[in-house]
């Protein structure tokens, strides 16, 4: 039965139940197929979506705007510099006015507490679109791409090699959420936050799945169905790219490394990509890779997302 997420937010992939996560799997197939054939699927007619950035996207950006107008509504972009917010208006006023114009706002920014706030204070549902802790539109279409590919979720690995940030949250909440075990391997001192983990533990028990944390990459990737790698210095962190790359030696995916997955491992990566650093462009151009069609499935996730919660 179909579950009712109209007015919701979606803050983090923890939030969602799992006939939630399903039903956005569905609509996003479906209105895959509609663009595929040109069939119209304007659900969206006439409504308004603020879309908000204090950091840069191509993926992001693009597909939220593509999204909206695809389903008959129109989106508008601020960059933080051209709105008051945080500068000369507090967050829940900013939240308050924008509620009375538009039918749903999507942000990306650093502090995830800036998106929490946005939902409590507004009334129109706000859409996480990446913050230091969490990016689940992401993942949300990883899973979703996996699920094409693979036509299964519960009881595949995924490996996750690098650096414990907003990717591997919201990939321990997503994979822990839909069965599926994930191994993580990061450099001590870029693990994935404890709260997350225990959060992620207590799905996958209900769930009968598995968590690892390891220190060696190897010992993560051993049978994986999927290895995913993401950049070791997110943005906003660029003065420690230098020292990042020394402490994540070793951490590279490449082709000694994918040898220990499964011989029909899929190769994940959100992008951007720094080709050469995380991952080798071997790795990232073989036909294990799937690393434009999850670029592909943002536009169809997250039009799924829109229409369910606006
Ligand atoms: N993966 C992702 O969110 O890409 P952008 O930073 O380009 O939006
Ligand atoms: N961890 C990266 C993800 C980019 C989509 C960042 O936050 O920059």
């Amino acid at each position: 039965m179909a579950v009712n997420m109209k007015g919701k937010s979606l803050l983090e992939i923890n939030h969602l139940k799992l006939e939630e996560i399903y039903q956005i799997f569905d609509l996003s197939a479906a209105l895959k197929q509609k663009r595929l054939t040109g069939e119209p699927h304007r659900s969206l007619e006439g409504k308004k979506l603020g879309m908000i950035f204090s950091k840069p996207s191509t993926r992001t950006r693009v597909s939220f705007e593509v999204g909206i107008y695809e389903l008959g509504g129109y989106g508008m972009f601020f960059n933080q510099n051209d709105l008051q917010l945080k500068k000369s208006e507090s967050i829940s006023d900013t939240a308050k006015v924008l509620s009375r114009y538009l039918d749903g706002i999507m942000i990306r920014t650093f502090d995830h507490q800036d998106v929490v706030d946005l939902a409590k204070y507004g009334s129109i549902p706000v859409i996480n679109g990446l913050t230091d802790l969490h990016h689940p539109c992401q993942v949300l279409t990883d899973l979703f791409t996996v699920l094409e590919k693979k036509r299964t979720l519960r009881g595949l690995k995924l490996a996750y090699i690098g650096d414990g940030n907003n990717m591997a949250h919201s990939l321990l909440h997503g994979c822990s959420k839909v069965g599926m075990d994930i191994s993580i391997a990061s450099p001590s001192g870029y693990k994935p936050l404890d709260f997350v983990v225990n959060e992620s533990k207590a799905n996958a028990k209900y769930m009968g799945s598995k968590i690892e944390i390891f220190n060696k990459p190897i010992d993560a990737v051993k049978n994986a169905d999927i290895i995913y790698t993401d950049v070791w210095a997110s943005m906003g962190q660029e003065k420690e790219a230098e020292e990042r790359k020394k402490k994540f030696s070793g951490f590279q995916v490449n082709a000694e490394i994918v040898k220990h997955a499964k011989e029909d491992y899929l190769f994940m990566h959100c992008l951007p990509a720094h080709r050469g650093v995380e991952v080798t462009d071997e790795i990232c151009d073989s036909p294990n890779s799937v690393i434009f069609d999850e670029a592909e499935n943002r536009l169809h996730v997250q039009k799924a997302i829109m229409a369910l919660l606006m």
